[in-house]
């Protein structure tokens, strides 16, 4: 099958069709905001503005939620977007059994129209999918508060190199082009859909960012937890995104960076 990009509908397709497992698998807890597999969260990384009552909160590309969920609870207004059904379906059921309000609605990044004004736009791991990331960039700028933040967790373009064995128990990563990270192309579970999780080399997100009228206060590229060294207590007290798939990836984790995270300030 020839893959033509991701579009409204194939992502759409792909990712309900995923949802169950991914919610499954995965555990992300909402008693902290996370930014990625086995990282640290925001206890940890201290990100966030300082939320509260009637903070406004958009979050892009929400999966079930759980980091807006987590803002719910300190008292934020939430509104939590995704492009699948499926996910969002997770996310309210979720927020039910926390008993917080979060507005889920299906929106796509691509075209998110004027959903308000926000003190608060954040986004994990979601613009890999966008046919579009600086149109996402610049349309997340211009619904943010004079002063609001904009907090992008996206994939590191380093992780888009292959890990190869080179004997002698050594192993590294190849990266055949920083320029032009290749595309991570997936199969749905029902074999229907492609998707492709695109990265980009940092400096054209930050050009986007800059070019969206945006100031970069922090960049990141956090390391994960000391897995290897943790209790399992120890694991669900502090790191609030984790699955079996992932641990097993933790001596890659632990030398390259899975994501890049930028704090930004509208001026
Ligand atoms: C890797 S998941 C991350 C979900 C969530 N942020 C988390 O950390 O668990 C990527 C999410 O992006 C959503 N997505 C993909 N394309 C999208 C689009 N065009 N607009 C909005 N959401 C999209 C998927 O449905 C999926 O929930």
């Amino acid at each position: 099958m020839r893959f033509k990009g991701n579009s409204d509908q194939s992502s759409a397709r792909y990712w309900d069709d995923l949802a169950e497992l991914y919610q499954k698998e995965t555990r992300i807890s909402t008693d902290d905001f996370h930014y990625g597999p086995l990282l640290p969260g925001d206890s940890s990384l201290r990100l966030l503005p300082n939320t509260g009552k009637s903070f406004q909160c958009l979050e892009i590309g929400c999966g079930a939620g759980q980091n807006s969920i987590f803002l719910a609870k300190q008292g934020a207004h939430c509104i939590a977007t995704d492009i699948s059904e499926e996910q969002l379906a997770h996310g309210r059921k979720l927020a039910d059994a926390e008993k917080v309000e979060v507005d889920f609605r299906r929106v796509s990044m691509d075209a998110m129209g004027d959903l308000g004004a926000f003190d608060l736009i954040h986004s994990t791991y979601a613009l890999p999918f966008s046919a579009n990331p600086q149109k996402v960039i610049a349309d997340a700028a211009a619904i943010l508060k004079p002063g609001g933040t904009f907090l992008l967790t996206t994939g590191h373009p380093l992780y888009a190199g292959e890990w190869l064995d080179i004997g002698d128990g050594e192993d590294g990563l190849f990266l055949p082009d920083y320029f032009r990270p290749a595309p991570d192309v997936r199969m749905s579970l029902d074999d229907k859909t492609m998707s492709a999780a695109q990265t980009w080399p940092i400096s054209t997100l930050a050009e986007w960012i800059h070019a969206a009228g945006l100031v970069v206060e922090r960049l990141l590229e956090p390391a994960p937890m000391p897995i290897p060294d943790m209790s399992e207590e120890e694991i669900i007290a502090k790191v609030p995104y984790d699955s079996a798939d992932w641990r097993a990836l933790y001596p890659q984790l632990a030398r390259i960076p899975v994501v890049v995270i930028f704090k930004c300030r509208r001026v």
